[in-house]
């Protein structure tokens, strides 16, 4: 029955994302602090700009992936088959919605497998949370998750938020990064560490560093709130405990261009951008302030369900704005991009100048 009910929760979430206000509302992705410098003699031509990348050993034409969102519930299988088409044929990056349906249930396993069988070639990245890693998992366990999708990588999520503030949360951490350390050092695929939309800090970056992870996903403030989900899901079961703290924490977390600052300022690990990402200024800011790659879960979403088509629209217009920021900045490909003159103001550069973290290094490239 414990599968039963993970299977509900995750048509839940879907549903709520769908159609509810879920994004933060008092805080922003703070990318509206960051500047690149217009550049009026580019000196390249709009169709010079070059967005190739290799990704987690995987080569992609554009720095961009889909974040984890779907599985484990026959509904999502159609969900993940519509992403995974767009993925392969953009050869963009996928990461799967949490396996623990699967592991639980193998008869969802499908809902996961689809995934691989529509995109052969590009990057997929299996999915499992921490706290389900610390608890019980063992390197069998995360191997499976792995072999389901033929995985280029595996995230373990991290999203102590959302376990504390659901009905039916398991806020169970102790043990996270012994375990992680045991899945990096018996994995043959790189591992990856996630939040979930409340950032990470500096100090969790190089934990996860000397833990053996390979890469960090910030998933920062300013897009989906977890907390608001679960405040939606304590509304329609009447608990006033869970909504009163989904309302109090709605809000909660780093931002997302100043956790993907943190990170880069303390690890030299590969670093996805993510949370609150909704357009290809954005991308081509958090590319410029360092991320290797940029994610993004629930406009993706709300597009996908409306089918192929709308979400292969929305990618291409994205990866368009992309090219033409970068063209007015003077960037023919990502290195450029990463080298462009940058000001940081505002919020932003305060947090920065209280957590000891050198503006200047960023600002001397104006
Ligand atoms: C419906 C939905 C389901 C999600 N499920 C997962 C999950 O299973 N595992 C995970 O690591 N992140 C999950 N996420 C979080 C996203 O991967 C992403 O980190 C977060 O939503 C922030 O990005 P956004 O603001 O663009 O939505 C989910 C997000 C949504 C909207």
């Amino acid at each position: 029955m414990v599968e039963r009910k993970i299977e509900k929760r995750k048509i839940s979430h879907i549903e709520i994302c769908s159609r509810k206000d879920v994004q933060a509302r008092n805080i922003t992705n703070c990318f509206g602090d960051i500047h690149l410098v217009h550049n009026a003699l580019p000196e390249i031509d709009l169709s010079d700009v070059q967005l190739d990348t290799t990704l987690f050993g995987v080569k992609l034409k554009a720095p961009i992936m889909i974040e984890a969102i779907s599985g484990g519930a026959s509904e999502a299988a159609k969900l993940n088959s519509i992403l995974a088409e767009t993925a392969e044929e953009l050869r963009i990056g996928l990461g799967l919605g949490s396996q623990r349906a699967a592991l639980e249930n193998p008869s969802l396993e499908y809902t996961y497998r689809i995934a691989r069988e529509k995109a052969p070639n590009t990057l997929l990245i299996a999915n499992l949370g921490a706290s389900q890693i610390a608890k019980g998992y063992k390197i069998e366990e995360a191997e499976k998750a792995i072999e389901m999708i033929s995985a280029n990588a595996l995230a373990i999520h991290l999203n102590p938020l959302q376990e504390a503030v659901q009905i039916e949360g398991e806020p169970e951490f102790r043990g996270c990064i012994s375990a992680i350390r045991r899945l990096t050092s018996r994995l043959h695929v790189p591992v990856i560490a996630k939040e979930v939309g409340s950032g990470i800090s500096k100090e969790v970056a190089r934990i996860l560093e000397k833990a053996g992870v390979r890469g960090i996903d910030v998933a920062g403030g300013g897009g989906t709130s977890w907390a608001a989900v679960e405040y939606y899901r304590a509304e329609e079961a009447n608990d006033d405990i869970h909504k009163r703290l989904g309302l109090s924490f709605w809000d909660w977390g780093i931002p997302t261009a100043i956790s993907l600052i943190e990170v880069k300022s303390a690890t030299g690990i590969t670093a996805v951008a993510s949370g609150g990402i909704r357009n290809g200024q954005e991308i081509a800011k958090a590319i410029a302030l360092g991320a290797d790659a940029v994610g993004m879960a629930l406009p993706l979403l709300r597009y996908a369900l409306k089918g192929k088509e709308a979400l292969m629209g929305e990618l291409s217009y994205m990866i368009q704005e992309l090219q033409t920021t970068m063209f007015l900045v003077g960037a023919r490909n990502l290195e450029d991009l990463r080298m462009a003159p940058l000001v940081i103001t505002g919020k932003t550069a305060e947090y920065m100048k209280s957590r000891g973290i050198g503006i200047e290094s960023y600002r001397s490239r104006a």
